[in-house]
């Protein structure tokens, strides 16, 4: 059973039963999030394995009958001694999402969602996405053997993705234009027909299992809190999420701190990155988004007031990449330390480099980056990579071996 929580708007703090299924408040438009009556205690999780569901009286599904799981979250918070040397850190972690079941963070907090959904006896779901979510979205939807309806920008998302909605039957539906397009398409239809619940990171009960990355990180580290946590920033509901499961565990009295937390943003979509430098309190979106990051290609981040609040208060900042920083920093994390991961995910790598660069981070610092999503899932970066000679083994002469070693 979940502790007591229910729902309130983030700007004028209204109040709504927890089974509420709007995700706007009705009162000023604001975005919802749930509350839990929480204070210093005692927790009973200590003893459970490592995992979203672990952490279960703070997740916001009622009957235990309903949850859906493919067994998420439990990544690794993998110390990168190499990468950290390189950029003058003595302690650089990765948390690498792509260890979860569909390859991403998502998971987390899908899990979480669609356990909601079926609690709250929905039989069709519905996300706009750039890819991570659709998949996510398809795959726990098959688990649970609901309905599933993707809106996705035609033409731009990545291979891997479009291949893991496609197999876990969803049906997908291709918009004109950008990611932005597509996620007023499926708002428009939720409103439209309730029977359609919304999946997107709108759905305060999703962000609910992607708060449990940061009760990971401070479980991982035996308590202790990170000084710095750079992560990817394209809707803004993860980078939120992250931080309101940091500001849980502190008022528990299980960690006495909280990270600064870093948001970085393609320069092409950088929406966020311009209104933390500009010190705006709000933000101006984007048209026409561009980066090779396709994740992260949002030029109106729906979560912008939470992720505000959330570099301001943590006394964080945001930092932009251009591509070709984040490709290198891919093949860094990926030649340097073993972990492949997806070009939004190497954004954070990449902005932490200019972040360390122009002093932002200290050396002796605790830096915890987020890796969000897997390099399998987006196959189109081997055109980037450098040229390799290609060599073909002719191993019918009999120096091959020789011709081998001289190679390397
Ligand atoms: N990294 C990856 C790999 C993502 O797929 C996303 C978002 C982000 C970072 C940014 O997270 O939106 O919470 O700020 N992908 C969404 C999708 C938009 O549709 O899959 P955010």
């Amino acid at each position: 059973m979940p502790w007591p929580y229910r729902l309130q708007c983030f700007d004028c703090h209204a109040q709504y039963p927890a089974q509420t299924t709007n995700y706007r408040c009705e009162r000023c438009g604001g975005l919802l999030e749930v509350t839990f009556r929480i204070s210093r205690r005692k927790v009973p999780w200590t003893n459970r394995g490592l995992s979203v569901w672990r952490y279960r009286e703070l997740l916001p599904v009622d009957n235990d009958r309903f949850i859906t799981t493919l067994v998420e979250g439990g990544t690794g918070l993998h110390h990168c001694p190499r990468l950290g040397r390189e950029l003058g850190l003595k302690r650089l972690y990765v948390k690498n999402e792509g260890e979860n079941p569909t390859g991403s963070f998502k998971d987390r907090g899908m899990t979480v969602a669609l356990s909601k959904a079926r609690e709250l006896g929905k039989r069709k779901v519905v996300c706009a996405s750039t890819g991570n979510t659709a998949a996510s979205l398809a795959a726990y939807s098959a688990r649970a053997g609901l309905k599933c309806v993707v809106i996705v920008p035609e033409g731009k998302v990545a291979a891997g993705k479009m291949l893991q909605v496609m197999i876990h039957g969803a049906r997908i539906f291709q918009v004109r234009g950008d990611f932005d397009e597509a996620m007023r398409a499926v708002v428009t239809l939720a409103e439209h027909r309730k029977g359609f619940y919304l999946m997107n990171s709108l759905n305060p009960f999703r962000l609910e299992g992607q708060k449990t990355l940061a009760y990971e990180v401070c479980d991982q580290l035996d308590g202790e809190v990170p000084e710095s946590l750079v992560l990817p920033v394209g809707n803004g509901g993860n980078i939120s999420a992250i931080w309101k499961g940091f500001g849980e565990f502190q008022t528990l009295g299980i960690t006495k701190t909280r990270p600064r937390v870093i948001g970085v943003q393609a320069e092409g979509a950088a929406p966020i990155v311009k209104a933390v430098k500009r010190k705006r309190d709000r933000i101006e979106p984007v048209t026409s988004p561009r980066t090779i990051a396709s994740a992260i290609r949002i030029g109106s981040p729906v979560n912008w007031t939470k992720v505000l609040h959330a570099i301001n208060e943590s006394h964080g900042t945001a930092e932009t990449v251009s591509d070709k920083e984040i490709l290198e920093a891919q093949r860094d994390l990926a030649s340097k330390e073993g972990i492949f991961v997806e070009p939004a995910s190497a954004a954070s790598i990449a902005g932490l480099r200019k972040s360390r660069e122009a002093g932002k981070i200290d050396r002796s610092d605790l830096v915890v980056c987020v890796a969000t999503g897997h390099g399998l899932k987006d196959p189109s970066v081997v055109d980037y990579l450098p040229k390799h000679e290609g060599y073909t083994l002719k191993i019918t002469q009999p120096d091959w071996i020789e011709r081998l070693e001289r190679t390397i």
